[in-house]
């Protein structure tokens, strides 16, 4: 495994591998999520995995834990190399951006909803880096987790309106046993916190298993945990994020902050026949 920290040595170790190359992008602090994407990459047929990590300033805002982001090079590093990953990118903010960011790429609509309506910029900012790791290592296949279903959803229509020509992945959410998602930002919460934490996982699971009021479900689980667990939004959407909810493939999304640590999740949902898009609101903080 190869460890590159500079452009020329990138594109030194990326034209030595051959056949089908998948790039797998993080900002480090791995765990178990991030490694089933470098399995994922090699199930979809990757001959060769890089794994780029890089805490990407332009998607923090200010006042968000940009600084604070858990950062560990040398246990990533390890972790990746019992993973026979081949090639791993880590540069520096001034490697990545050696000027004044200038042009972003602009999401699109998909990014006013969500996780882009409580971070403005925040979706601007990850294909901006995406779209820069795409270009630099050239992959055939990308892959990204499910648990960041609206990132995935918005790489998918950068890929398809950019013309990448790159296969995007979908991999499916790696949770601990007690069903918590794992996240880098998980190793912010106190015991007691990591308890209301899974208030979370609890509401999408109750949500998934009622298929005629998935949101009405999910939203008791989450008023019962009450004010320690602040709610920022629950939606039932399309699978596709576009639309309003139609046929009986929906997506159940939450975020809420527990102490200073906001927690994103979501969940796949079949809806049966009786569920109406109207059976309860939409529910906000
Ligand atoms: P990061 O949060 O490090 O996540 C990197 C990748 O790991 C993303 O595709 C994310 O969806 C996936 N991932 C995280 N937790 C997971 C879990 N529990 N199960 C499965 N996959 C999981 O997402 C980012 O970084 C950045 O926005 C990035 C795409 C690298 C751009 O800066």
């Amino acid at each position: 495994m190869t460890v590159v920290t500079d452009r020329a040595s990138l594109a030194t170790a990326r034209a030595a591998l051959t056949g089908t190359v998948a790039l797998v992008p993080t900002m480090g602090a791995l765990h178990e999520g991030h490694l089933s994407l470098v399995r994922s990459a090699k199930a979809a047929g990757a001959d060769h995995v890089i794994v780029s990590i890089f805490v990407n300033p332009l998607q923090f805002a200010p006042g968000e834990d940009f600084e604070t982001y858990p950062r560990d090079l040398d246990a990533d590093v390890t972790a990746l190399r019992s993973e026979g990953v081949s090639l791993v990118f880590a540069p520096t903010r001034e490697v990545m951006y050696p000027h004044r960011v200038r042009v972003t790429v602009s999401p699109g609509p998909v990014a006013g909803i969500l996780e882009g309506a409580s971070r403005p910029g925040f979706f601007d900012g990850v294909l901006t880096v995406v779209t820069k790791l795409f270009h630099l290592t050239t992959p055939d296949i990308a892959v990204f987790g499910e648990k960041d279903y609206q990132q995935l959803t918005l790489i998918r229509q950068l890929v398809t309106d950019l013309d990448f020509g790159i296969d995007i992945v979908g991999a499916p959410t790696v949770r601990d046993a007690d069903g918590l998602a794992k996240s880098s930002r998980n190793a912010y919460l106190s015991t007691p916190q990591r308890e209301l934490a899974l208030t979370l996982s609890r509401a999408l699971h109750a949500g998934a298993a009622d298929t005629v009021d998935p949101l009405g479900a999910a939203s008791t689980v989450i008023s019962d945990a009450g004010d320690a667990v602040e709610l920022d939004y629950l939606e039932l959407t399309s699978p596709d994020l576009g639309e309003p909810v139609a046929g009986d493939q929906a997506r159940l999304l939450v975020a809420a902050t527990v102490g200073s640590t906001r927690l994103i999740d979501n969940i796949a949902v079949t809806l049966s026949p009786e569920f109406t898009a109207h059976s309860s609101p939409r529910v906000h903080s």
